[in-house]
């Protein structure tokens, strides 16, 4: 007898969050889960940068419009998935262990997705080590809240300078971070800054550009460019 294998889309630890993109009336159900690592949950910043964009394309409504986006670090996949329904072409990345709740996301959205024109796929991206993603050439690319251990510095500044590594590769980079209390965390933040700053033009972008509701002192967004 076939054994029975229950799906991830009917896992009982799973519980959806619905995230309203008010500028094309479309609300994205986001799957979470109960118990995991930390790319199981929405955090604050992702929904900082996701509401960027739709201010962004509020402004200028082509401003995604079948651009190529890049996540790295992209958790349950809100910010890809909130470009994808604005009408980029979005490849979501992270940690193999990751994939499957984003792709159950991507799944649950797509019909949504594919109504704005957009697309979106899921890719393993390791910070750090080579992908053939690398080579490919993006217009944008797109990180939340992914500087929380030491490890993770070096080799994002190494991912992120791969992603410019010829004269053709040009992404605008933007970057939202929560700043946390911790010593620790302070220092570390400090350290990647210290990288970033080095290899690109960093731009802090000022609240009262961010979206009315979804800003907070608390969580710094970054328009990074190549040198
Ligand atoms: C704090 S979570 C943020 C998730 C999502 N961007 C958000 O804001 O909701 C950090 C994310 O980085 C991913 N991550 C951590 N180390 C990584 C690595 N070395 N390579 C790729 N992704 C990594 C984690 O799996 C997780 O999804």
């Amino acid at each position: 007898m076939m054994a029975q294998r229950k799906s991830l889309a009917q896992n009982t630890d799973l519980f959806p969050r619905e995230i309203d993109i008010e500028i094309c009336l479309k609300t994205l159900k986001i799957y979470q889960k109960l118990e995991g690592d930390v790319n199981c949950v929405v955090w604050d910043a992702a929904l900082v940068l996701a509401k960027y964009l739709e201010t962004m394309c509020q402004n200028k409504p082509d401003f995604l419009s079948g651009i190529r986006v890049l996540e790295l670090g992209s958790g349950v996949g809100v910010v890809g998935l909130t470009a994808a329904t604005l009408g980029a072409q979005v490849t979501l990345t992270d940690l193999p262990e990751a994939l499957p709740l984003i792709r159950l996301n991507i799944n649950e959205n797509k019909a949504k997705i594919g109504s704005m024109g957009g697309y979106a796929i899921a890719e393993s991206l390791i910070w750090g080590e080579s992908s053939s993603l690398l080579d490919d050439e993006f217009d944008v690319v797109v990180l939340a809240d992914c500087v929380y251990y030491e490890e993770a510095v070096d080799s994002l500044i190494e991912t992120l300078k791969s992603l410019t590594n010829t004269s053709s590769k040009k992404p605008v980079m933007y970057l939202t971070q929560e700043m946390r209390d911790s010593d620790t965390q302070r220092e570390l933040w400090s350290s990647f800054y210290g990288k970033l700053t080095d290899n690109f033009n960093v731009d802090k972008i000022p609240e009262e550009e961010q979206h009315i509701n979804y800003r907070s002192a608390d969580i710094l967004l970054l328009r990074i460019s190549k040198k």
